[in-house]
């Protein structure tokens, strides 16, 4: 049954599936000129290559994900009375993630994926303390290196109107680690500003990882939401070759 067959896959997020059981012997990324083993890392990581490439050209609506601009972000310690606004947040570097693990069968059924990703930000912070009515304000610059997302979620097949398969990836849950806190660049007009401010995020490196970790976040669910629609709008049998059911 071809349902259950697409419940076994071994699927990168929808590039690459394999499975024994249905005798699918190798998945066909058929346009694209993939087709992997589950067990060919290399393979599925030029799958992923593939697809981040189909992103950034935004191929049936998916969006942009290098360079891209997210929300503001805030973060605070109430303790101390200072607190972080970053806007106008712009990053870069998402194209180059790489994939580090493949997780199949996961308690609940679920996938699961590690990347590893370096990326660059840019963005406007302002700076609040309690003892300071004018807030302070610089560009910053971070490069976050080698940080490492687990994505875990999951997934099922579905038959369409039109009578075809498709995947549908469920709710993702996204965890980060950077190995090292992310190294910095304040640039503004008022150089005894830059230094406070510089002074604080250097003593207060949980500051630099709590928005590093946000930024992490926000791109893997967009990168996911990219996914969910590719797998939504065209059947299985467009990117995996599977065996007939009978
Ligand atoms: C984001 O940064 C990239 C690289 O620096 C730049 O090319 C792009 O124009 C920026 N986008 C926006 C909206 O500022
Ligand atoms: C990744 O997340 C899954 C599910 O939350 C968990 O079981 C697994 O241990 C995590 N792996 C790592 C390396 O953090």
């Amino acid at each position: 049954m071809l349902l259950n067959c697409i419940r076994l896959f071994v699927c990168v997020l929808c590039v690459s599936y394999y499975t024994q059981f249905c005798g699918c012997q190798l998945i066909n990324f058929r346009d694209y000129d993939t087709a992997c083993g589950a067990e060919s890392i290399e393979c599925l990581r030029r799958g992923i290559r593939t697809f981040f490439f189909l992103m950034d050209s935004e191929y049936l609506g998916m969006n942009a994900i290098d360079p891209i601009i997210l929300n503001s972000l805030t973060v605070a310690l109430p303790d101390e009375q200072l607190s972080f606004l970053l806007r106008r947040v712009n990053v870069t570097g998402a194209r180059w993630t790489k994939l580090a693990e493949r997780k199949f069968n996961l308690p609940g059924g679920k996938n699961g994926v590690k990347f590893v990703s370096d990326l660059h930000v840019t963005g406007e912070l302002t700076m609040m303390m309690s003892t300071r009515i004018d807030p302070f304000f610089a560009q910053i610059t971070m490069d976050i290196q080698d940080v490492e997302s687990n994505i875990t979620y999951t997934w099922a097949g579905q038959r369409g109107f039109d009578n075809e398969d498709y995947i549908l990836i469920g709710p993702e849950r996204v965890a980060v680690r950077n190995a090292r806190t992310p190294s910095f660049f304040l640039q503004t007009n008022n150089d005894e500003d830059a230094r406070t401010m510089e002074q604080v995020l250097q003593t207060r490196s949980s500051i630099l990882d709590h928005l590093s970790n946000e930024i992490t976040i926000s791109v893997m669910h967009s990168i996911v939401d990219n996914f969910r629609l590719f797998a939504s709008k065209v059947p299985v049998k467009n990117y995996y070759k599977y065996a007939e059911s009978n």
